[in-house]
C-alpha cells in the first residue's frame, strides 16, 4: 500500500480531471426536469466503476432513480466490503449567490468548488479511485461491491425495497461510507452516531379565498398569523421541544460518555466567526456539541403563505404553508414522532383553521459501535495517512438508510468521512478541499488492508 502515495502524485490531474466530468451532470434528485441526467449521471459512474477495473458494473432499475451497482471478487472466501455512496445531490438554488457555477467546477485557494465537491460525488469518487489503484497495483486485499443511489437528497424512498429484493446480491461484511466530516483536515474523527429524521409538511386553511384585510381583518382568523403562534409554541423558554411524549425515547447519556465527547476539540468562537453570528443558543444544559449530537431539535425549514410579491397587497390571506423538520436521537422512531406531532399540531390549532399535516420522509439515527474490526481498522487506517488516531464524535446530520441497512441487509456500516462542516453542503459555494479529497484515496486503501487482515 506504500506506493498509495506515489500513484496519487502522478495521477492528481487524471483524477480531477475525471472528477469533474461527473460533477458536470447537474444530478439534482429533488427536480424531476433532471431525470435524463440522472440516467447519463448513472451511466458515467458505471464505466468508471469498469475503467477502474471492475468486474461487473450495472445501472440497475429501482421504483425510483437508477442505482449502479458493481463489484470485484477476488476470492469468495475472502471478506467483502461493500461501498455505498449516492450520485444524487441537492439543488443549487439560489445560483446568484454562488461565486461560480455550481456545475462548473474550478479549483480556487486550493478546494474544488461545485455542488456535489464533497456530498457526494466528491467523497464517492475517492473510492472509486482508492479501487483502481489496488487493482492497477494488484493489492485489493478482498472483495469489494459498489452500491450508488441517486435518491439520498430525497430520503432514498426506494433503496429499503432494493435492498429487500436483492439481499444475496449485496451479501458483504461491512458497509463503507464517505458521506460524513471529519473535525478538520488536521484533526480526522470517524463518525459514531448519526441523528434521525422526521420531515413535516403543514397546510392551514382559514377562509375559502383571500380576503380583504380591511373588511375583515380582526374578525376572521388569519392562517399565517396562526401559523407563526403555532410554531411558536412548539419550544419552550429553555428551547426544549412541547409536544407530548417527544422526548420519551430518547437514549439518555451517562456522566461519564458526555465527558468523553467534551474531549473532542471544539472552539466556539470560531463557530460563530465562521458563520456570522454573535451568539449560539439551543437546548438549555447542554453543549453545541451535545445539541446537534445527542439531542433532538426541530426546526422551520420553510414557510409561506399570503402575498409576498413586491409592494404591499392587503389581503388575509386563505392558507398558510410551513417544511418542519425534526432531528432525532437514538432510540426515538421516527414513524412514531410522525404521529405525537400530527395529533400535537392539530391539538394546538385555534379554532377557525383546518390543519392538514404530512410526513415527507424520515429515517431512524446509528449508532455505531466502536469495538468492532470495522471502527479499528479504520482507526489503523488514519493513523497511517494523519499521523493521529482518530476521535469518535457523533454528528448531526442524518443518513437514514445506514438503520436500513443494519435492519434488512444485517450489515453494520463504519463512516469514513472526510469532509468538513465548512464544506458548505447544501448551501451556496459548496467546496471540498484538496487536501482531503487526496488524503481520503490515500487512507481507503488502507482500511481495505487492515480490514482483510484483522478478519484473516
Ligand atoms: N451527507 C449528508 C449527511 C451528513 C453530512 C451526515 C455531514 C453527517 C455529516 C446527506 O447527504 C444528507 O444531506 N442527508 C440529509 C437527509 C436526507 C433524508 C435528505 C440530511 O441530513 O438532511
Ligand atoms: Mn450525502
Ligand atoms: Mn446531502
Amino acid at each position: 500500500m506504500n506506493q498509495v502515495n506515489q500513484y496519487i502524485k502522478e495521477n492528481r490531474q487524471r483524477f480531477l480531471d475525471e472528477l469533474f466530468e461527473l460533477i458536470r451532470i447537474p444530478s439534482v434528485s429533488a427536480r424531476p426536469e433532471n431525470n435524463p441526467d440522472m440516467l447519463s449521471m448513472a451511466r458515467a459512474l458505471k464505466d468508471s466503476l469498469l475503467a477502474a477495473g471492475a468486474d461487473k458494473a450495472e445501472v440497475m432499475k429501482t421504483s425510483g432513480q437508477p442505482l449502479v451497482f458493481g463489484s470485484k471478487i477476488v476470492d469468495p472466501a475472502l471478506p467483502t466490503v461493500l461501498v455505498y455512496g449516492h450520485y444524487d445531490v441537492q439543488p443549487a438554488e439560489p445560483l446568484d449567490l454562488w461565486d461560480s457555477p455550481p456545475f462548473e467546477p474550478e479549483v480556487r485557494d486550493g478546494r474544488i468548488w461545485a455542488r456535489g465537491a464533497d456530498d457526494d460525488k466528491g467523497q464517492l469518487f475517492m473510492h472509486v479511485k482508492a479501487f483502481e489503484f489496488m487493482v492497477k497495483t494488484a493489492q485489493l486485499p478482498c472483495n469489494i461491491k459498489f452500491m450508488i443511489e441517486g435518491e439520498e437528497e430525497v430520503g432514498s424512498p426506494s433503496l429499503k425495497k432494493f435492498c429487500r429484493e436483492n439481499t444475496e446480491l449485496l451479501k458483504a461484511d461491512v458497509i463503507l461510507v464517505s458521506d460524513t466530516t471529519m473535525i478538520a483536515s488536521d484533526i480526522p474523527s470517524v463518525t459514531v452516531g448519526l441523528r434521525g429524521l422526521s420531515y413535516m409538511e403543514v397546510e392551514l386553511t382559514g377562509p375559502n379565498r383571500d380576503l380583504h384585510s380591511g373588511l375583515f381583518g380582526g374578525a376572521v382568523v388569519n392562517p399565517v398569523n396562526a401559523l407563526c403562534k403555532m410554531i411558536a409554541s412548539l419550544t419552550n423558554e429553555n428551547n426544549e421541544i412541547t409536544i407530548k411524549g417527544f422526548y420519551d425515547d430518547v437514549m439518555v447519556l451517562s456522566r461519564e460518555e458526555r465527558d468523553e465527547m467534551a474531549k473532542a476539540p471544539f472552539d466556539l468562537e470560531e463557530y460563530k466567526a465562521e458563520l456570522n453570528i454573535d451568539e449560539v443558543d439551543g437546548e438549555k444544559g447542554y453543549s453545541s456539541l451535545e445539541r446537534t449530537g445527542i439531542r433532538p431539535s426541530l426546526d422551520v425549514n420553510g414557510i409561506w403563505g399570503g402575498y409576498i410579491a413586491e409592494g404591499a397587497k392587503t389581503i388575509l390571506p386563505s392558507k398558510a404553508y410551513a417544511k418542519i423538520s425534526m432531528r432525532l436521537v437514538p432510540n426515538q422512531v421516527s414513524h412514531n414522532i410522525d404521529k405525537l406531532f400530527e395529533e400535537h399540531f392539530k391539538s394546538i390549532a385555534p379554532p377557525g383553521v383546518k390543519v392538514e399535516v404530512r410526513s415527507l420522509h424520515g429515517g431512524q439515527g446509528y449508532v455505531s459501535p466502536i469495538d468492532t474490526v470495522a471502527y479499528k481498522a479504520a482507526s489503523k487506517a488514519i493513523e497511517q495517512t494523519f499521523g493521529k488516531k482518530p476521535i469518535p464524535t457523533r454528528s448531526g446530520g442524518s443518513i437514514p438508510i445506514i438503520s436500513d441497512f443494519e435492519e434488512v441487509l444485517g450489515i453494520k456500516s463504519i463512516l469514513l468521512g472526510f469532509g468538513l462542516e465548512s464544506d458548505a453542503i447544501h448551501s451556496p459555494n459548496e467546496n471540498y478541499p484538496l487536501e482531503n479529497f487526496f488524503n481520503g484515496i490515500e487512507t481507503i486503501p488502507w482500511f481495505f488492508k487492515f480490514y482483510a487482515e484483522m478478519n484473516g
